[in-house]
């Protein structure tokens, strides 16, 4: 099989799995990856398409989130996929290292992609975690782990290992002051950075909006107070 097929063929065993996923991690949102991550390969000559492609198809397929904290059922789901299709091997070690490496694992861990096509499936990963559709996403989570908008009684916390992070249960609030501000620092290429400028602006204005609305709820909503 070659390259394309072996593409498209993912492409539609991904789409069959995760179309009517609820947690913020469906089919569109590996579909918007894989199209930016792809976008991003065509500006990036040294990278090979194909390993930036499977990648970001295959980046969500078993997520320790979701897999009682197993950080290689990724990696294993994706060998097990790409060798019925007799992937060659050198791809599929390429994509499992993209996998194995991409989370965010706690603002004080780092997370270095050790190639070049796991940085652009990294980055359109994370820029779609940002923005409207960030925001979107992340209550999306928050929802379906049962977790709260908002406790301003418990404050975001600096996670240093990932054990840590994956035991959080913070309310969804945190989660934008433990990750996803922090974003827009951790890409690696200029045009992905180029792009997170706005829809960080974005989400540093949702929570100023949310949080002025959440404080004046103690008092009533300021607008209401003036008309009187
Ligand atoms: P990563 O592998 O870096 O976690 P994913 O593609 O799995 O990236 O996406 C994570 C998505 O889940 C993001 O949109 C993020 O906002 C959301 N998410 C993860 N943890 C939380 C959390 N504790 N609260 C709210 N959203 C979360
Ligand atoms: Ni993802």
């Amino acid at each position: 099989m070659n390259n394309s097929e072996i593409i498209a063929k993912t492409a539609a065993f991904i789409r069959g799995k995760f179309l009517n996923e609820g947690s913020g991690h469906d089919w569109e949102h590996i579909r918007r990856v894989w199209q930016t991550a792809a976008t991003l390969a065509q500006h990036t000559p040294a990278a090979q398409v194909e390993v930036v492609e499977l990648g970001a198809l295959l980046h969500d397929v078993a997520d320790w989130k979701f897999h009682g904290g197993d950080e290689e059922a990724g990696p294993r789901a994706a060998r097990q996929w790409l060798a019925s299709l007799q992937a060659e091997e050198a791809t599929i070690q390429q994509v499992e290292a993209i996998i194995r490496e991409i989370s965010f694992k706690g603002l004080g861990v780092p997370t270095p992609m050790s190639t070049l096509e796991g940085e652009l499936v990294q980055d359109a990963d994370r820029l779609d975690a940002i923005g409207a559709i960030g925001v979107a996403r992340a209550f999306t989570y928050g929802g379906h782990k049962g977790r709260p908008l908002h406790d301003p009684a418990v404050p975001p916390v600096s996670h240093d290992s990932f054990e840590s992070y994956k035991k959080n249960t913070a309310p969804t609030i945190n989660h934008f002051y433990e990750k996803l501000l922090h974003l827009r620092e951790r890409l690696h290429t200029p045009a992905a950075r180029a792009v997170a400028e706005e829809r960080h602006a974005f989400m540093e204005q949702f929570l100023a909006q949310f949080l002025r609305e959440w404080e004046s709820a103690d008092v009533g909503p300021a607008a209401i107070q003036a008309s009187e």
